[in-house]
């Protein structure tokens, strides 16, 4: 039987990498899934593909930042298949920044993509999944919330702060809307080879083989949405406030 059968779910960041391969596997599990991102072009290219395949997808444009078009993707997804079930916040950005150098902007530009973003996705949807009686909420973190990413060379700085947002957003949920049947969960993925990598990816495993013990050294998006499979499915019905950390052993 397919684990997610008749459920709705909305996947944001589905465009590309660790979204897109959410989807994906949602769909081919039996959930009719909005795939929602800022890119519009690549958005389309990847949701007739999928619907080319048969799988029950839609599309949505979406900037995660921006209350208004929040509301227009949940519209979309009410009124294309009439309730939300799952909810997966997994649309982010990435800035390597130092804390020295980080500009302002670009400090604000990355909570925003990556925790404001969370916390818009969270107001819009529960109050249907309150209706609803139920609801999974699902937000891809990274180690770098644990770790403090790049901690010894000081990278990422804004991006690691906005991921710790998250976590702590994901627990405050958690505990919440827990009376109202809504699990909201997180998944912490290590290195996985995505296009937020940029050409960083070509040297994936080399650069990976210190910390991370497991081979091959990096991740690939399905990793990912095992993971989130398991939240978004009944089968982690008494799970909620969890923190899954998918890193091939690395941040242990
Ligand atoms: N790849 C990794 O190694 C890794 C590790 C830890 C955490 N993550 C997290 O996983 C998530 C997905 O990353 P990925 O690796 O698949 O990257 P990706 O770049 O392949 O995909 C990110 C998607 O988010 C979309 N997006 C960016 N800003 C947006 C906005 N304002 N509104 C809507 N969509 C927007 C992009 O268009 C893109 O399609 C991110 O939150 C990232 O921080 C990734």
């Amino acid at each position: 039987m397919s684990r997610l059968e008749g459920l709705t779910a909305i996947v944001t960041g589905a465009a590309s990498g660790i979204g897109l391969g959410t989807a994906r596997l949602f769909a081919e599990e039996g959930a009719n899934v909005v795939l929602a991102d800022i890119d519009e072009q690549l958005l389309k290219q990847e949701v007739d593909n999928l619907q080319s395949e048969g799988l029950s997808v839609t599309r949505s444009t979406l900037d995660v930042t921006k209350k208004e078009a929040w509301a227009h993707t949940v519209q979309c997804a009410l009124n294309t298949y009439h309730k939300i079930d799952i909810l997966v916040n997994n649309a982010g950005i990435h800035r390597p920044d130092k804390l020295l150098d980080t500009e302002l902007d670009v400090w604000h530009n990355v909570m925003d993509a990556n925790a404001t973003s969370v916390f818009l996705g969270m107001q819009q949807t529960i109050p249907h999944m309150q209706q609803l009686g139920k609801g999974s909420i699902i937000n891809i973190v990274s180690v770098a919330a644990l770790t403090g990413s790049g901690a010894a060379a000081g990278n990422g700085t804004a991006y690691s702060a906005s991921k710790g947002a998250v976590r702590a957003l994901t627990t405050h949920a958690a505990n919440h809307f827990a009376k109202d049947q809504i699990r909201v969960n997180a998944i912490f993925p290590g290195p996985i080879k995505t296009p937020i990598m940029g050409e960083r990816q070509k040297t994936i495993a080399e650069r990976n083989k210190d910390v991370v013990p497991l081979p091959p050294y990096y991740g690939e998006a399905r990793d990912i949405a095992y993971g989130a499979l398991y939240f978004a499915s009944d089968e982690s019905r008494f799970v909620t406030g969890d923190e899954l950390v998918i890193d091939g052993g690395s941040v242990r």
